[in-house]
């Protein structure tokens, strides 16, 4: 992928692979925005120069807000990543677990669903976008710990 010439927001952006992401779009020659909730990192990161979005990906509503806020911003958006994700350790011998495989589903799954489908008519309207969205080698390989994240 040309990483070059985009214009992209990149919603989990604050930490880790994200993080290295945006930078490495940046480097290329990409306008580049970052969505999280963290706001200490989001600070840190508007002083590097990018743009920066509060966005909690479980929240329809706060999803919907970054949006409209990042298309006001950056009308020529052409690349989304969903990068967002916790990895929460379960131990399905104890039903407590299921809150964190809630935890897991709303964030891993519904959360880039709802990043998906809130800039989808955006990216259909220009006629051409790309959606970048992450997987992982444990959907692939078992590992009992972390079995919905795994899911
Ligand atoms: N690390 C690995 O070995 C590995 C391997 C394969 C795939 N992955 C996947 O790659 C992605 C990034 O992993 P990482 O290791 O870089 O993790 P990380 O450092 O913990 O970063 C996770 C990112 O997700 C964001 N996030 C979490 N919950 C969110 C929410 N409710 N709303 C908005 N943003 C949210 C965090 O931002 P805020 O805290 O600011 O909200 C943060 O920017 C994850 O989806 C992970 O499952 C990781």
């Amino acid at each position: 992928m040309d990483l070059s010439h985009r214009t992209v927001l990149v919603v989990g952006g604050t930490s880790g692979i994200g993080r290295e992401l945006a930078r490495r779009f940046a480097t290329a020659g990409s306008t580049v925005a970052v969505g999280g909730r963290n706001s200490r990192a989001l600070a840190e990161l508007a002083e590097e120069g990018f743009g920066t979005f509060e966005v909690d990906v479980t929240d329809g509503s706060s999803v919907a807000a970054a949006r409209n806020t990042v298309l006001a911003r950056y009308p020529g958006l052409d690349t989304v990543v969903t990068m967002s994700g916790v990895m929460l350790m379960e131990d399905l011998r104890d039903p407590a677990h299921f809150e964190a495989a809630r935890a897991t589903i709303d964030t891993n799954l519904l959360g880039t669903i709802r990043v998906i489908d809130a800039f989808t008519p955006h990216l259909v309207g220009r006629g051409a976008g790309t959606f970048v969205t992450v997987t992982s080698g444990i959907a692939f390989l078992p590992f009992p710990p972390m079995p919905s994240y795994a899911a």
